[in-house]
């Protein structure tokens, strides 16, 4: 961790840099820029700005503070020498700086360009606020499984309100991508596999970051990245190329991103990856005609780290002058860390490569946006040593974090009812993850700190209250064997009514550049969990993971399986609630965990085949591996409670829909169990015939509702035409009369209850 003390003497001198920029001209002519309605102030603005002083305002560096610190989520950066880079802000060579270490830092950099810099252009500050600041949220993947949008709104307004607090005004987030392979490490910090899921995931975390306004001090502009299709990378390996077609793209790929936009984001980043041989940072078709022009996309585009320098290894620019200028062109606007446009963008429009008015449209939009974000008003607006403190951490904060645990978990089996637990049972917690403090935020993670979070003994023997009796072993590492580590976890196991084994993957195995192959379990874990299992005691499984994974053996066969995933400062607290029955789970798999690593890419929404083998048994010369069903072990939407619920009665207001009309579906859903919980209800759909094949199911949409024990309530979803759209032939959003099945379900493999109607003509 850096030093974030700061002296008096630097706070005065901030007040004086302030000073400074209140009494400089260019202030007088911009604090009460609206950048809609003044447009020419910004102008002229520009109208002064050197070629160099523009290529500054599109170079965006990791922050040297620290001697680098910011890289650590990042390959070196090279960066290292913080007095040099604040000699470079001043110099008018950058537009700011991301993941440095909050108000100290910016405080310093902010107060040398504001009082030394010939145009006094603010800086913008930008770090990767991906799920929380210092309160650390479950990671976005696991915030999915609550099927609760608004809880996404409520966690990022909450990161906002910290991380604005200490001087960030602009996150890297969200994270829009579809994850339709499990192998892919980033699946962690998206909203799983589905589009529908995405979108509003995507709108709503938006939402939160940015608040009701940019320009106020809890607010940070935020990033929807990465764009596009990075989710799609061949085989799950992270940055590898992506060929889809233009159809996928638009009907699967791109909607997050459009509901990003349409919900206010005014900045993308573009992706590492190519799409059928055009690297994201190089493609004018992606980043000009389809995102500004077809889309009216009014905010800029940044590459990813280094992503400009990259396509020379992609083969795509010859050298770092081509990678500019390609990048450029296309319509990224800002290159991040790679040094590209500052080195080579003034020479670019001196020798005609590149058009001056291109330039000035990208450094337009750039000031624009630091003017809405209110940084011309006053520079200093996010930073504060004060604020930072008082906003950090606050007990409403730790009790969102809390429900946001408790709503992340997802029960996939409780075979007997083993869960809840007694707190006055004898408890073994057993598994690399049981008896170590770490694991608990999760990979992508820049300020908040694994010490802080509460682990699972805390959160566990704080739950039991001094009742029963909790021993923890780890048993086994997370990748390697402990000598002795099984004998010891198998006598705890003896000596205890229940076991918890808490095992799966590291924050170090899921995330940016963390694809595997296998899905499964690590080889002495899956030892670990055979040898429990052989004790015969009732084993609960409280996994650890970023994605999906195969479960094989043991592991499989445990009687109750609760997924934990990563879920950051109340990771203990939150599963003792649901350990214990203090609350009910109500998670739900916003991916399908597949039977077999093999499966992947897998997601419920696949086409058909012309020789669809069907659910059961595998039949030859029909679409199935050889000895592994179709299906997913649990399929997406799964997740069970502590209630019991039954689905019954499937009523269509009428059995065809109008051209112009819509239709009332709705089901029954009883709570047969004997306590209150909540259910996620779905609404599928399959198009039976048309011009261009659908999938076997669609998710349209999804209720939660709570339901006391015995109760039951009819839920009522409105269908109208344009969920029935799909990308047809000319990639128009088409929509063709005919039959369609719907299903109120449970999962999206789960039978619910299923109907039929007719789209009628125009
Ligand atoms: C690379 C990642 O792909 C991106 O998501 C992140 O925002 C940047 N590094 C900056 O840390």
């Amino acid at each position: 961790m850096i030093d974030g003390r700061v002296s008096r003497r630097s706070v005065l001198m901030g007040g004086a840099a302030i000073a400074a920029w209140s009494a400089s001209p260019v202030s007088a002519m911009l604090r009460r820029i609206d950048p809609g309605k003044d447009a020419g102030t910004i102008d002229k603005l520009i109208a002064q700005m050197t070629l160099e002083e523009k290529a500054g305002q599109l170079n965006l560096l990791a922050s040297a503070w620290g001697g680098g610190i910011a890289t650590a989520l990042n390959p070196p950066g090279g960066n290292s020498d913080f007095p040099k880079q604040v000699a470079d802000a001043v110099a008018g060579k950058l537009t700011g700086v991301f993941n440095g270490n909050g108000a100290a830092m910016a405080m310093q950099m902010q107060r040398a360009v504001m009082s030394g810099s010939r145009l006094k252009i603010p800086l913008m500050f930008a770090a990767d606020i991906i799920h929380g600041h210092r309160t650390i949220f479950p990671v976005p993947v696991a915030e999915a499984a609550s099927f609760e949008p608004e809880l996404a709104e409520r966690t990022a307004r909450v990161a906002a309100y910290e991380a604005a607090g200490s001087g960030v005004d602009w996150t890297f987030a969200p994270m829009v991508d579809i994850a339709r392979d499990q192998r892919w490490g980033r699946t962690m910090e998206g909203a799983g596999e589905d589009v529908v899921l995405g979108c509003l995931f995507a709108a709503a975390r938006v939402r939160g970051f940015q608040g009701s306004s940019l320009d106020a001090d809890d607010a940070m502009l935020s990033c929807a990245k990465h764009f596009a299709a990075y989710g799609a990378a061949e085989a799950g390996l992270d940055y590898s190329t992506v060929d889809v077609s233009e159809r996928t793209l638009r009907d699967v790929y791109l909607r997050p991103f459009k509901a990003a936009f349409d919900s206010g984001a005014l900045s993308t980043m573009a992706s590492f990856n190519e799409i059928s041989g055009v690297p994201s940072t190089g493609n004018h078709w992606l980043m000009t005609d389809l995102l500004r022009g077809e889309w009216g996309f009014k905010g800029f585009v940044v590459s990813d780290y280094t992503g400009d320098e990259e396509m020379i290894a992609h083969g795509f620019a010859k050298d770092r002058r081509d990678a500019a200028r390609i990048a450029f062109l296309a319509g990224v606007d800002m290159s991040m860390q790679s040094g590209v446009y500052t080195e080579h963008l003034p020479s670019l429009v001196r020798d005609g490569a590149v058009p001056q008015a291109l330039l000035d449209g990208s450094v337009r939009r750039v000031l624009a946006m630091k003017a809405k974000l209110g940084l011309f008003d006053n520079p200093f607006r996010r930073i504060d040593l004060k604020r930072e403190k008082s906003r950090s951490r606050l007990p409403a904060s730790l009790a969102l974090a809390r429900e946001a645990a408790v709503k992340s978990c997802v029960l996939l089996k409780n075979d007997g009812n083993l869960l809840p637990l007694s707190p006055s049972a004898t408890i073994a917690l057993i598994g690399p993850f049981g008896s170590v403090g770490q694991d608990l935020n999760g990979p992508w993670v820049v300020y908040g700190d694994n010490k802080q979070a509460i682990d699972l003994p805390a959160g566990i023997r704080t739950a039991m209250k001094g009742r029963g009796r909790l021993t923890v072993v780890a048993g086994s590492g997370v990748e390697s064997a402990i000598p002795g580590g099984i004998e010891a976890a198998v006598a705890a196991a003896r000596g205890a009514d229940v076991v918890l084994l808490a095992i799966g993957e590291s924050e170090a195995m899921s995330g940016e550049a963390k694809s595997r192959t296998e899905i499964v379990m690590p080889a002495p874990q899956q030892a670990l969990a055979e040898a429990i299992a052989a004790t015969g005691k009732p084993v609960v499984v409280l996994l650890r993971n970023g994605r999906a994974l195969a479960l094989e053996g043991a592991v499989k066969a445990a009687p109750a399986i609760l997924v934990t995933w990563f879920l950051g400062s109340e990771m203990g607290n939150g599963v003792a609630d649901l350990l214990f029955g203090a609350a009910s789970p109500s998670g739900r798999l916003p991916m399908s965990f597949p039977i077999a690593s093999g499966q992947e890419p897998y997601h419920y929404d696949h086409k058909p085949t012309g020789r669809p083998n069907g659910p059961g048994k595998l039949q030859e010369y029909k679409a199935h591996y050889q000895g592994v069903p179709n299906e997913a072990l649990y399929a997406f939407g799964h997740g069970l409670t502590y209630g019991d619920m039954r689905y019954s009665n499937l009523v269509i207001d009428a059995p065809t829909m109008a051209w112009g009309g819509s239709l009332g579906v709705t089901a029954t859903v009883t709570n047969a169990g004997r306590v209150a919980a909540e259910e996620v209800v779905q609404l599928y759909i399959r198009d039976r015939v048309a011009s261009v094949t659908r999938p076997v199911r669609e998710l349209k949409a999804f209720r939660k509702i709570r339901l006391a024990a015995g109760a039951s309530a009819q839920v009522m979803f409105k269908l109208s035409r344009a969920e029935l759209e799909f990308i047809g032939m000319g990639l128009k959003p088409t929509v063709e009369p005919g039959t369609f099945d719907v299903w109120i379900a449970p999962s999206a493999q789960a039978d619910g209850v299923h109907s039929t109607f007719e789209l009628g003509a125009a």
